[in-house]
């Protein structure tokens, strides 16, 4: 009895104090019902004996917290090990101790993961954070059920091994721990390799590093004195990675499959202080950016991207042609892409002066060649890339005359002293000069000279009236939107989002993805936001969503409605726009007060021009594939802005189709659509045609309560009276004199409607013919029967 009051009272005071203190120096073994909670504050852990390893919630950066072990007493608190590297938890989550093992609970989700899976196994007695950095779950006789040393994530330790069929995955940035592009296996077969993999996919793509070797019972073994090295089942050494005889008393150590896909074995020493770091012992491959040679994928750094390496340097090397850009800042290896509008094919030939070649000597694409020439010299290689609007990049080779011509995207870039060649990088020039060079100056006829003084002076009045234009346009641009710059997406989190939304109080709209709810940011001057919540399955892959967000945000025009932010926090996702004083299109056309003549012909022409924008205007062309009224706002001064473009691509792609189809024949949705045809810009000429119609006629598309039944459907009914030329019939929802003596202009916006919802799509006008037409630049001539395919109208 003596012996056993302590020991409870001890128990009690250990379990009023968890969710509090670290329980550090308190005990080594982990008992039962021991928990861990995933706070902002500090990092409660359970430390080894020695305090050298530790095990618990890490913060990574906004995203959520890691479940990990790391080095904990040295300043970069190294992560080793990690339980949820796909899948971070949010702040409150917990890790929890019991006889079933160790419990993830993800407080977002309420979801429970067993990170220790010793299924079947019973008498589990106690779990506890070794001095080597395993992480051991275990019987009362010290018989180890589940240890952290048979599951690694990207890094080895010494007294580790590795056995067939083990995996080490590479986290994809220095900041990102998500299983990322390359991979280091010992195989089933015997092989030990380094792959690249298909990311977001694990599955493997080539190799680029390998011992070749074949049998079973191989171990992979980084042993006490620091030697990591191969071994077959009878124990002799197949092959060495890495041997120097460092001890492990002096230096901590670690073999970590690095985000650049270079394997290394690092040391730090113990008697550490603040200018201590890792040093590489040793790495393989020895050269990554030659390494891979294999045809599919970027390579060790993308696509477009060179890769240099130095021994020396802590990281490979990867960096873009000039005129390249990043395709993600926070992504090197997504790779590169030009920064510049590329030759058209069109006006290859006129163009050539416009562009130029940036020479970078000793540097290679080995791939992706459609053409070869031999033997040239650097000029005609030069000249034959120029004339031909498919040549990004030609590289040529001094030595033996060859040249051979690429297209984007090309893979395994390198920039090496003994790279035979030299890349010419095709770039558009700055300033495109007069293609005349110096010989044209001296000319022999007065003629010339004048007609030559003639053109500067035309081209000084032309460029002083562009740039007069731009610089209007942007003053105008900048004062109307002073927030708006892409760059300047928040990153909100969803309690800020609750707050300014007084707990998604005030319901703005609803649809079939997502629920938009208004909001004011105090921290704002309490600016008015709208916050679009999405309820459907958006992108689960973090990267993919954050990718898609700022495509959105790099979108800025006037007919837009402006993304200012967003949320993705477990299942929460939020989007953050502007928010439009004056509602919908939907409720201003069919609500109390109508629209004037004048507002309708502003909004219709402010949504083409947000379509055009949307079709041809931006980086990447946007199919909005939900054009109505319901996604048209109406800012302050009534300026049509498009809502909701870009979100689609947020969804799994099947749920927006098959919601889509549900919506019925003779809505906004374009014939194609149901015929599993090719979804193409011209589904969002057919939904504009639908709404203009809407618009110039203030009434919706489908009306039950129509006086008749061929008046229930606007498009059949419209085009009825302009054949019939009864246009009158038409304008019974107006009360606007200014429409009625404006019938031969309301007969012009219903033929640009129906030629916007011809059932074949290649029959109906771009977004930018609409918008000529609505502008009176072009003139309209007389639709087919929008309703048949097939008899043609008389
Ligand atoms: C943990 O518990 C086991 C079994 O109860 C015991 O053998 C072992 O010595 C304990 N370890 C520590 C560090 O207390
Ligand atoms: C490795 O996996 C293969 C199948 O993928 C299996 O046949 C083999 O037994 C496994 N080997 C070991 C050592 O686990
Ligand atoms: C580790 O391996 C190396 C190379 O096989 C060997 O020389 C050394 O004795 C080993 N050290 C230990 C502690 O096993
Ligand atoms: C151990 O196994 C390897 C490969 O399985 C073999 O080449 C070697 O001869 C064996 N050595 C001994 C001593 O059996
Ligand atoms: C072992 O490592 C030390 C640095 O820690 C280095 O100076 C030495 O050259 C290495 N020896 C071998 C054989 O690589
Ligand atoms: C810190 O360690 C480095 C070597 O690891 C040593 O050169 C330096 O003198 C040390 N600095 C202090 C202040 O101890
Ligand atoms: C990376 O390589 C590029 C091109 O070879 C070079 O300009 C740059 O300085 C290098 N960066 C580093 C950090 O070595």
């Amino acid at each position: 009895m003596a012996f056993e009051l302590p020991y409870s009272l001890c128990f009690l005071l250990l379990l009023l104090q968890l969710p509090f203190s670290t329980i550090a120096q308190t005990y080594n073994n982990i008992s039962f019902s021991s928990s861990l909670t995933a706070q902002e504050d500090g990092n409660p852990n359970w430390p080894s004996p020695s305090g050298e390893f530790a095990f618990g919630f890490r913060k990574i950066g906004n995203g959520g917290y890691l479940l990990a072990i790391w080095f904990d007493q040295i300043h970069e608190k190294t992560i080793v090990w990690s339980a949820n590297r796909n899948n971070l938890v949010q702040q409150g989550s917990t890790i929890e101790f019991s006889a079933e093992g160790l419990i993830l609970t993800d407080s977002a989700t309420g979801t429970q993961t067993f990170i220790s899976d010793q299924t079947g196994a019973t008498g589990v007695a106690y779990a506890a954070m070794l001095d080597t950095g395993n992480l051991v779950l275990a019987t009362r006789d010290s018989n180890n059920l589940w240890q952290s040393f048979d599951h690694p994530t990207d890094t080895i330790l010494p007294t580790q091994t590795l056995n067939q069929n083990s995996t080490l995955f590479a986290q994809l940035t220095a900041t990102n721990y998500l299983e990322g592009r390359f991979m280091f296996t010992l195989q089933f077969d015997g092989n030990l390799v380094l792959y690249t993999t298909s990311f977001p996919l694990k599955s493997t793509n080539v190799d680029y590093w390998s011992t070749k070797t074949v049998g079973s019972g191989f171990q992979v073994i980084f042993n006490q004195s620091g030697c990591i090295y191969l071994t077959a089942q009878n124990g002799s050494i197949l092959g060495v990675i890495s041997c120097n005889a460092t001890s492990t008393q002096d230096f901590y150590q670690r073999a970590t499959l690095d985000y650049d896909g270079v394997l290394r074995h690092y040391t730090y020493p113990k008697s550490t202080n603040t200018s201590s770091h890792w040093s590489t012992l040793a790495f393989i491959p020895p050269n990554i950016c030659t390494a891979i040679v294999e045809y599919t994928g970027g390579g060790a750094c993308g696509f477009n991207s060179l890769c240099s390496h130095d021994d020396e340097a802590p990281m490979t090397n990867c960096s873009c042609p000039k005129s390249y850009i990043l395709v993600d800042q926070d992504d090197e290896r997504k790779g590169c892409k030009q920064n510049f509008v590329p030759q058209r094919c069109d006006k290859a030939s006129s163009e050539t002066d416009h562009f130029d070649f940036q020479e970078i000597l000793y540097t290679d694409w080995p791939s992706g060649d459609y053409e070869h020439f031999k033997p040239v010299n650097k000029e005609w290689c030069k000249q034959s890339c120029l004339n031909d609007c498919f040549c990004a990049i030609a590289i040529f080779n001094d030595g033996s005359g060859d040249c051979w011509k690429k297209g984007i995207p090309i893979s395994n870039g390198k920039t090496n002293s003994d790279v035979k060649g030299t890349a010419l990088v095709k770039i558009r020039k700055e300033n495109p000069a007069d293609p005349k060079k110096k010989e044209g100056l001296t000319p022999i006829l007065i003629g010339s000279v004048i007609m030559l003084i003639g053109t500067i002076l035309v081209v000084l009045i032309m460029t002083y009236l562009v740039i007069y234009r731009i610089y209007y346009r942007k003053a105008l641009v900048s004062q109307l939107y002073p927030v708006v710059q892409g760059i300047n997406l928040k990153c909100f989190t969803f309690m800020e989002l609750k707050e300014a939304t007084n707990g998604f109080k005030e319901e703005l709209g609803r649809g079939a993805f997502a629920t938009v709810f208004k909001g004011v940011l105090a921290s704002d001057n309490g600016k008015c936001i709208a916050v679009k919540r999405l309820n459907a399955m958006a992108k689960e892959n973090d990267l993919e969503f954050k990718a898609e967000v700022s495509a959105i945000s790099r979108t800025n025009h006037r007919n837009l409605v402006q993304l200012l932010g967003f949320c993705k926090e477990g299942q929460h996702q939020l989007l953050v726009y502007e928010y439009m004083s004056n509602g919908s299109l939907a409720s201003f056309l069919f609500g109390e007060s109508k629209p004037n003549w004048y507002q309708r012909k502003q909004i219709a022409l402010g949504t083409a021009r947000g379509l055009l924008y949307l079709h041809d205007e931006c980086s990447k062309q946007i199919i909005h594939c939900d054009i109505k009224p319901q996604n048209i706002l109406l800012d302050d001064t009534f300026t049509a802005r498009i809502a909701d473009f870009g979100v689609a691509k947020l969804l799994k792609t099947d749920q927006t189709r098959t919601t889509t189809r549900i919506r019925g024949t003779k809505g906004y949705v374009a014939p194609e659509w149901f015929k599993s045809l090719p979804v193409t810009v011209k589904v969002d000429v057919y939904s504009y045609g639908i709404v203009l119609l809407e618009i110039v006629c203030c009434r919706k598309n489908f009306e039950e309560q129509a006086l008749d039944e061929n008046q229930m459907i606007l498009a059949d009914w419209a085009y009825n009276c302009y054949r019939q030329k009864k246009l009158h019939l038409l304008l019974q929802n107006v009360d606007d004199d200014q429409a009625m003596d404006g019938i031969k202009k309301l007969e012009k916006y219903l033929m640009i409607a129906f030629w916007c919802i011809q059932q074949d799509p290649s029959v109906r006008p771009t977004i930018k013919q609409v918008t000529q037409m609505l502008e009176g630049t072009v003139e309209v001539s007389v639709p087919p029967n929008p309703s048949s395919v097939y008899v043609q109208s008389k």
